[in-house]
């Protein structure tokens, strides 16, 4: 079932060394600096990699250009971090059509498996839902929640907004509001700013983040409202990067299901098997933890990023 792309055409320009283009969202988050390096890493010199690296500032169009872009460079292979779901039919047909083998990384796009050689990622939806099993565990009385939630149309702001409200059906909890902070810290304060003005401070018991930067801008929000974060108001986040972990282990932050940004190994090891034709999994799911402070204090002292 796996349909592994043919070679690339060569013609990169990069010598004995595989030219590749990557295709990164932005850089929205501490998560996102963390993956950056890890691909950085991973597509070296050293490792036989010529990286052509592009980030779009979040910008689905910008995205779509760079990835032609690489296309008429004529790129050994593309790695693609895709910012949103729909729209790649186009793009990855034209990379198909010039033998060039695309690899999704991070999220993944609706298009047709056909269209791309394989996908390293994250259960996005299995994020969400042992996010939503912990608050339904702690939350047994009514409770308002506010949901900051990720880029609009982001695999994991779709798949983590299914999972948790799946494992919250049934329980007191009460989706009041919902609003994408984009991934940014910058996006989770106002966002925040505005929920706590419309329904105060009091009327607001739970906050669940799409990501740690905005459950990081959302403390700031509401402590200048004059609440105490992860007493006040509870915070539940994704992601466990330093900042985050830290705000765990100082109990302004109260559970976080981690999100592994280590993806550059497995994806440069896909693009060499693709590249040689070699047959490759379709879809490799990197497995995530969960901390509540207990386990953040233990983790933090070894977390790189
Ligand atoms: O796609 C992974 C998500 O993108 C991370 O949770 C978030 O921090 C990043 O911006």
């Amino acid at each position: 079932s796996d349909d592994v792309a043919a070679p690339g055409g060569g013609g990169g320009g990069g010598g004995d060394l595989i030219t590749v283009g990557f295709a990164q969202t932005g850089a929205e988050s501490g998560w996102r600096s963390a993956n950056t390096e890890s691909m950085n890493e991973a597509f070296s010199e050293e490792n036989g990699f010529e990286l052509v690296f592009n980030s779009a500032d979040n910008d689905p169009a910008a995205q779509i250009a760079a990835v032609r872009s690489f296309i008429n460079q004529g790129v050994d292979a593309i790695v693609i971090a895709p910012i949103v779901e729909d729209g790649w039919d186009d793009v990855l047909q034209e990379a198909q059509d010039a033998e060039i083998p695309v690899i999704l990384e991070d999220r993944t796009v609706s298009a047709s498996e056909d269209l791309y050689a394989s996908w390293v990622g994250l259960d996005f939806e299995l994020e969400g839902q042992m996010a939503g099993e912990w608050a339904a565990e702690q939350f047994t009385e009514p409770t308002n929640m506010v949901v900051l939630e990720g880029t609009t149309g982001s695999a994991p702001a779709n798949d983590r907004a299914a999972g948790f409200d799946a494992a919250i059906e049934g329980t007191p909890i009460e989706k009041i509001d919902s609003q994408s902070g984009d991934f940014t810290r910058d996006g989770g304060k106002s966002v925040m700013e505005g929920f706590l003005q419309k329904h105060g401070a009091d009327g607001i018991d739970l906050v669940y983040a799409h990501n740690d930067d905005m459950g990081l801008g959302a403390i700031e929000a509401i402590e200048a409202a004059g609440a105490v974060p992860g007493e006040d108001i509870k915070i539940i986040t994704i992601d466990a990067v330093r900042d985050g972990m830290q705000a765990l282990v100082d109990g302004k932050i109260n559970y976080i299901v981690e999100c592994n940004p280590l993806l550059g190994d497995a994806a440069a090891e896909l693009v060499k098997a693709v590249l040689n034709g070699e047959e490759v999994a379709k879809t490799t799911i990197v497995e995530d933890q969960a901390f509540d402070q207990a386990a953040a204090e233990a983790a933090l002292p070894d977390r790189t990023y």
